[in-house]
């Protein structure tokens, strides 16, 4: 009596999303990217013409991970992630629409190829995101020793994302029912970074603080970390070092063992191993705090600035460049040793 209750609209239940599934990049010269990616890193043509390529790790039993389609522009088409049935297809599309996103249906056939029923949505980070269930199956590569090249992939293990607003990163991600693994903090627990899952690993998508929605990197797995140094000893060996950008090293956050390299379109992937599994009920997140100089690279080398500062832009649904806006944090201003700015903790400096 007396009491206005307020009409709450509950949001549609989200799609049950099973991973990180394939990326898609706009890259200028497919030649010069099919010896980047297919020569150099490894991957697997499932299917190639003269528009795109479509590629896989030799672990992935599904079409592909990765596809590069010739653009006029280095961008990101779309990142996408695979849902546990044909209904959350339908319940992505409710979901998105329901957030006010515009939100686009891809009919199989229509979209990308291998690919079944999907949605598109430009999601409220600002990043055109796929969700799709149907796709084709490939064949098993996994015992295939004598196929495998340059880092020998084996597969598709996450996206990392430039964002300005890294909770609100946060939170789109847990309502989509994405657990969180690890992240970095300030002193008043400011989340510069967050590392989120749905497989049973550290993450399949992670947040880098900065001017955004671009793309960051995707993170592909090597079976081991010999991989990883051989990678960087074979673009040595082919006087093709300018195209490693980081690395070889170790993560703190997530204990990967990793190296990041710049495709001729500048896009940048991470070559990735040795992280662990994160699947138990009850797993907690570990909270990395900015000022320790161990989470970037847990040895202490620093970040180079290009690493914070160079992203890939990313498109709208219509294939347009999605505005950018600057990042609230910005923590490779954060003074610490890891980012080769300064601070060498006391008890460090005496030994
Ligand atoms: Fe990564």
């Amino acid at each position: 009596m007396g009491v206005t209750q307020m009409e709450v609209t509950p949001m549609p239940t989200p799609p049950d999303v099973v991973r990180s599934a394939y990326a898609q990049l706009v890259v200028t010269d497919l030649p010069r990217a099919r010896w980047f990616w297919v020569d150099m890193l490894g991957f697997h043509v499932q299917y190639e013409d003269e528009r795109a390529l479509y590629l896989r790790g030799t672990d992935e039993l599904t079409h592909h991970s990765l596809v590069l389609r010739v653009g006029e522009a280095p961008a990101l088409d779309h990142i996408a992630y695979r849902v546990r049935t044909p209904e959350d297809v339908d319940r992505a599309e409710e979901y998105f629409t329901a957030l006010g996103c515009p939100v686009r249906r891809v009919p199989a056939g229509t979209g990308t190829r291998g690919v079944g029923d999907a949605v598109r949505v430009v999601d409220p980070l600002g990043f055109p995101v796929e969700f799709f269930h149907a796709i084709d199956r490939a064949e098993r590569l996994i015992q295939r020793y004598d196929l495998r090249r340059g880092a020998e992939v084996a597969r598709m293990d996450h996206f990392n994302i430039v964002v300005p607003d890294i909770p609100a990163a946060y939170e789109h991600y847990r309502a989509l029912g994405f657990g969180c693994s690890e992240t970095i903090e300030g002193d008043e627990h400011e989340l510069y970074a967050a590392w989120m899952f749905r497989k049973q690993t550290v993450h399949d998508v992670a947040f880098t603080s900065g001017a955004g929605p671009r793309m960051h990197h995707v993170g592909v797995f090597a079976p081991e970390a010999h991989q990883v140094l051989r990678t960087a000893d074979i673009f040595g060996s082919l006087r093709a070092e300018h195209h490693i950008e980081r690395g070889p090293g170790r993560h703190g956050v997530s204990n990967a063992f990793y190296l990041y390299l710049r495709d001729p379109d500048g896009h940048r992937v991470e070559i990735y191993t040795s992280d662990y599994y994160t699947g138990d009920p009850d797993h907690e997140t570990y909270r990395w705090n900015v000022h320790d100089d161990r989470r970037r690279d847990f040895w202490g080398n620093a970040v180079i600035e290009s690493w914070y500062k160079e992203a890939t832009p990313v498109l709208d649904l219509d294939g347009r460049p999605q505005p950018v806006v600057s990042g609230a944090l910005d923590e490779s201003a954060v003074q610490v040793g890891a980012d080769g700015l300064g601070i060498i903790p006391a008890q460090a400096a005496e030994h």
